[in-house]
C-alpha cells in the first residue's frame, strides 16, 4: 500500500472537500488529511491516496465520497456554548414578542448539543414563567456528519462530551446517568429532531424558521460561500427572525439583510423586512 500522500493528491481532496462540503482546508493541512483518511483506506479496500482519488473524482461512490466529508468535517461543540446566545433567546426575544409558536434551525448541529441547550433553555424558561407554558416549538438540527448526527439522535453523551461545558447540578438536572455516561431526558428530547444537511444545498425543503442558529462553520467556508449562506439563511426566516452567529463569524457582506442587536448580554441578528 502507497500511504504517502502526493501534493497532487492532497490538491484533488482539497478540491473534492471544498466542490462537496465548502470546507476549504487551506494549505499545510497534508497532517490532517492523512490523520483523518488514512484509516478509511484498508476499510475501503484501497491501495494508497491515489486509489481514494480515483474514488472521489468519479462517478458512483457515494459511500466512500460521504464517509471522506464525514471524516474530514470538524464537529467539536459542547454544552452552553457561548452561554449569551440563550439569554438573548429567552430574556431578550422571546420576552419581547411573546410568541406562541417558534422554529428554531440548529444548521450545523454536530452531534446535538447546540440544539439541546436550546430545548432545556426553553424549559426551563417555561418552569419558572419567563417562556408561556403554551409556546409551541420545535428544533431541527441538521449537519453534513452522519457520524455526528447519529450520536445526535441518540442522546447520549460519554467522556468529554458528556462534561465539556456543564456544571455538576446541570448534569444531575437535565440528563440520566448511564453509568459514567449521561443520556438527555425524555423532556429536553421531545420536540428535536435531527437529519442530514448540506449547507450547500437550497434551504427550501426545510421550510421557515423563526430562529436560527448558525454558529462555528462558516469559519471554514470561503468568503462567497459564507456571503452565499448568510443571504439564503434570511430568506429562510420569517419575518423578525434572528441569526445567531459564532462569535468570530460575521455578515460576510450581507449587513444590508440583518440589523445587529446587542440585547440581553449577546449579539444576534434580526433580519430586516
Ligand atoms: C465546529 S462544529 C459546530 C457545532 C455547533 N454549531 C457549535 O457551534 O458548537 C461545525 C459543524 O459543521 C458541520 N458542517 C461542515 N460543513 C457543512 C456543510 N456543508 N453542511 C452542513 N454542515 C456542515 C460539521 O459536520 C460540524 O459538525
Amino acid at each position: 500500500m502507497t500511504n504517502t500522500l502526493k501534493p497532487t493528491e492532497y490538491a484533488a481532496i482539497h478540491d473534492f472537500l471544498e466542490n462537496q462540503a465548502g470546507i476549504r482546508l487551506g494549505a499545510g493541512k497534508e497532517y490532517l488529511v492523512v490523520s483523518r483518511l488514512g484509516r478509511l483506506l484498508p476499510t475501503f479496500g484501497l491501495n494508497g491516496y491515489g486509489e481514494l482519488v480515483s474514488k472521489l473524482t468519479s462517478l458512483g461512490n457515494t459511500r466512500v465520497q460521504t464517509a471522506v466529508v464525514d471524516a474530514m468535517t470538524t464537529n467539536e461543540t459542547f454544552w452552553f456554548r457561548d452561554a449569551a446566545h440563550f439569554r438573548v433567546l429567552i430574556d431578550g426575544i422571546i420576552a419581547e414578542s411573546k410568541p406562541s409558536r417558534l422554529r428554531i434551525w440548529s444548521a450545523a448541529a454536530s452531534t446535538g448539543q447546540e440544539a439541546y441547550t436550546t430545548a432545556i433553555c426553553l424549559q426551563d424558561g417555561m418552569k419558572d414563567g419567563r417562556v408561556s407554558r403554551t409556546l409551541n416549538y420545535e428544533i431541527v438540527g441538521t449537519d453534513i456528519s452522519p457520524t455526528a448526527l447519529q450520536e445526535a439522535q441518540g442522546a447520549s453523551y460519554c467522556g468529554v462530551s458528556a462534561s465539556r461545558g456543564l456544571t455538576d447540578d446541570q448534569r444531575r438536572r437535565y440528563f440520566r446517568d448511564q453509568g459514567g455516561c449521561i443520556e438527555v431526558l425524555p423532556e429536553y428530547r421531545q420536540r428535536v429532531s435531527f437529519r442530514p444537511f448540506n449547507l450547500l444545498k437550497p434551504f427550501d425543503i426545510l421550510g421557515k424558521f423563526d430562529i436560527v442558529f448558525c454558529r462555528n462553520v462558516l469559519i471554514y467556508f470561503s468568503q462567497e460561500r459564507k456571503r452565499d449562506i448568510v443571504s439564503r439563511i434570511a430568506r429562510s426566516l420569517n419575518p423578525g427572525g434572528h441569526l445567531f452567529l459564532g462569535s468570530t463569524e460575521s455578515m460576510s457582506g450581507n449587513e444590508d439583510l440583518f440589523e445587529m442587536r446587542s440585547i440581553s448580554g449577546g449579539l444576534v441578528y434580526r433580519v430586516r423586512s
